[in-house]
């Protein structure tokens, strides 16, 4: 596995303190909320479960699996709901998570459908975002950190479901996907 790695983009200790500082933030401004953090499966494993335990407040969470890529490294612009919520989000101050926002396709449908279903707000907290790959507008209230147009895995992402066990974001060795 790491042998297939041609760069570290982000390494642990980046990470690690990165996630910190979003805890502290969002501990601070959802202090009087009905906060609900809803994962946004696979990907968001990894950033989700040490996010949470930096958020010092009373919350709840659920999960949703989504999939608009596949097996690709590029999205399809389908959004399909594999998952879905278990139970009423109707008052809830929702706080998605995801890994990483591309083309922004998969957050502008989920917000919108979070909405309907009469959330109090819907924000988003990701990991990273790639400001020049949006097709879709979505407002990012939490950003980990703006990466470059590379294909990356690791921390939760995924090429064709391996790598997400890698504790840093990087990557791969162009060989790897062909
Ligand atoms: C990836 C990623 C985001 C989404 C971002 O998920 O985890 O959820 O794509 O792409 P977009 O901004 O272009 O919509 P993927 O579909 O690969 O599923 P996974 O989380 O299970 O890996
Ligand atoms: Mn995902
Ligand atoms: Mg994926």
């Amino acid at each position: 596995m790491n042998n297939d790695i041609l760069k570290i983009l982000i390494s642990q200790d980046e990470i690690k303190e990165k996630v910190k500082e979003l805890g502290q933030l969002i501990t601070k401004d959802y202090k009087d909320k009905d906060l609900m953090v809803i994962g946004i499966l696979k990907g968001c494993i990894v950033f989700l479960s040490d996010l949470i335990r930096e958020i010092n407040l009373p919350l709840t969470m659920d999960f949703m699996v989504v999939s608009s890529y596949g097996s690709s490294t590029k999205s399809s612009g389908v959004v399909r709901i594999v998952k879905d919520l278990e139970k009423d989000i109707a008052g809830k101050d929702i706080l998605i998570v995801e890994d990483i926002v591309d083309t922004g396709l998969t957050l502008s449908y989920l917000v919108e459908y979070l909405k309907s279903r009469n959330a109090s707000s819907v924000k988003i907290c990701t990991l990273l975002e790639k400001p020049d790959r949006r097709k879709a507008e979505v407002d990012l209230e939490y950003v980990g950190f703006h990466i470059p147009d590379e294909f990356v895995v690791g921390y939760g992402l995924d090429y064709a479901e391996l790598y997400r066990n890698l504790p840093f974001v990087c990557v791969l060795k162009p060989e790897v996907y062909s």
